[in-house]
């Protein structure tokens, strides 16, 4: 059989690939989610349950994502329907590819805000603004940011815009490039940052908030979050690696691709909160600060740090890289379904997505300012998308491609694309996206009613 060719290009390599997935994957999610929801839920039991999520649940369901993608090379709703189709089952399994979509354009709308937070940072940081800031300036200047409705706009108008011309310019030209040179160049800075945290007297006290477990404190919501979490992390269910992995070269190995990307992601998460705590607890911040954490202690460890206006710009450029690499992923997967199904160009696909996450993303932005009466459960709309995008739609979506693939895809097709070197891991691949995934996302699901 001839091998399939996406219309939309493919990746030059198996390195380009893990480029670029790492750059969907490592993105806010580590450097300014993961904190902060780790200071709001405890600390280590919940880091703890997090790791046990990312090994059993998330890396098996990533081998299943770039599977399906590179059998069928399609966007995901069309190789969600040509995989049940060619496996003898309904075509409505497309239907978690429109999930994602979804998905994808709500995680965007809040996601292109903070990034928009991190633009005004390399601003502040660039001009000296943030200079010897003391933790409660830190904390004032944030919440003044907040406030100001026409900054964030600015600065959420600047980064769409970019997210689309990078989108326009196609997989070749467009992904490759903006990830070739900044994931080495943010390691580096973290652990710049990691330094600089072992070096202040808060370092102990962040070592064991991370790592030290208490499970009185974790609750089934925390639980929950931890499990979310690891699937917006990892880019997982709603069909951003699965576009991705229809790019991948045919000779490439998935399974150590995949684990590759999962331990730079985790990687990342982990060196960034030994960054950000030991600076909270050195100088007696809160932990619990919520979506405001890396912004508020950042600027006041630059501040302290010899050369800290020099690694602060740098550092908020490389955090608005990686958000930028992310936020492409974002949108990879519809700009494809549009172009392939709607026979749309791709560019003006781009613009009419650009132009509808834009202007959801004016409501999460409001939330913070002429919007802060909005409540949905009790949640403004920022928190309310950020919540039901990673702690609901992402995992229902997630399980749902790991028991399609475990149970709707014919067998031999898994075990050709998927090609382990060991039959014994190939099963235990298999059982866990027929059963431990599907059955232990569901329970948390269950006792979170
Ligand atoms: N994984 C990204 C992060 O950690 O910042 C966020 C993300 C990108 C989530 C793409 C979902 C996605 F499809
Ligand atoms: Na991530």
């Amino acid at each position: 059989m001839q091998e399939k060719k996406s219309i939309h290009g493919s990746w030059a390599s198996r390195w380009i690939f893990i480029l670029a997935a790492t750059g969907s994957a490592v993105g806010l999610g580590n450097i300014w989610k993961f904190p902060y929801i780790t200071g709001e839920n405890g600390g280590g039991a919940f880091v703890l349950v997090y790791l046990i999520c990312i090994a059993l649940v998330g890396i098996p369901i990533m081998i299943a994502e770039v599977f399906i993608g590179r059998r069928a090379r399609q966007s995901p709703i069309n190789a969600l329907m040509d995989l049940a189709e060619e496996s003898g089952s309904s075509k409505r399994w497309g239907a978690i590819g429109f999930m994602g979509m979804l998905s994808g354009v709500l995680i965007f709308s809040f996601y292109s805000v903070v990034a928009g937070w991190v633009l005004q940072y390399i601003y502040s940081t660039a001009t000296g603004a943030l200079n010897g800031v003391s933790s409660e300036q830190a904390g004032n200047l944030f919440n003044e940011l907040l406030a100001d409705p026409t900054t964030l706009l600015m600065w959420h108008t600047i980064f769409t815009i970019m997210v689309v011309v990078v989108v326009i310019g196609g997989v070749n030209a467009g992904l490759e490039r903006a990830t070739r040179i900044m994931m080495p160049a943010l390691f580096i800075l973290l652990f710049v940052l990691f330094g600089y945290g072992m070096s202040t007297d808060g370092f102990a006290a962040g070592w064991s908030f991370m790592f030290d477990f208490d499970f009185g404190k974790l609750t089934w919501d925390a639980v929950l979050v931890a499990v979310g979490h690891s699937f917006f992390t990892l880019s997982l269910g709603m069909g951003s690696i699965m576009a991705y992995g229809s790019y991948m070269p045919k000779r490439a190995s998935i399974g150590s691709t995949v684990l590759a990307i999962g331990f730079l992601d985790t990687l990342v998460a982990l060196v960034a909160g030994l960054a950000i705590f030991p600076i909270i607890f050195s100088n007696g911040m809160d932990p619990a600060a919520g979506p405001g954490l890396m912004f508020i202690s950042l600027p006041v460890a630059f501040g302290q740090m010899a050369g800290g206006q020099f690694f602060g710009t740098l550092f908020f450029i490389l955090i608005g890289v990686a958000a930028w690499t992310s936020a492409i992923s974002l949108l990879e997967p519809t700009v494809a379904y549009l172009v392939e199904r709607v026979g749309m160009k791709r560019s003006s696909a781009t613009i009419a997505l650009g132009v509808v996450v834009w202007a959801m993303g004016i409501l999460c932005l409001g939330s913070f300012n002429f919007m802060s009466d909005v409540s949905l459960f009790g949640k403004n709309v920022f928190d309310f998308l950020d919540y039901i995008t990673a702690n609901i739609m992402l995992p229902l979506g997630g399980i749902l491609v790991a028991v399609f693939a475990g149970w709707v895809v014919k067998q031999k097709f898994s075990t050709d694309e998927i090609n382990l070197k060991s039959e014994a891991l190939f099963k235990l691949w298999l059982f866990v996206v027929k059963f431990i995934a599907p059955v232990a996302v569901g329970v948390v699901f269950v006792l979170n009613l």
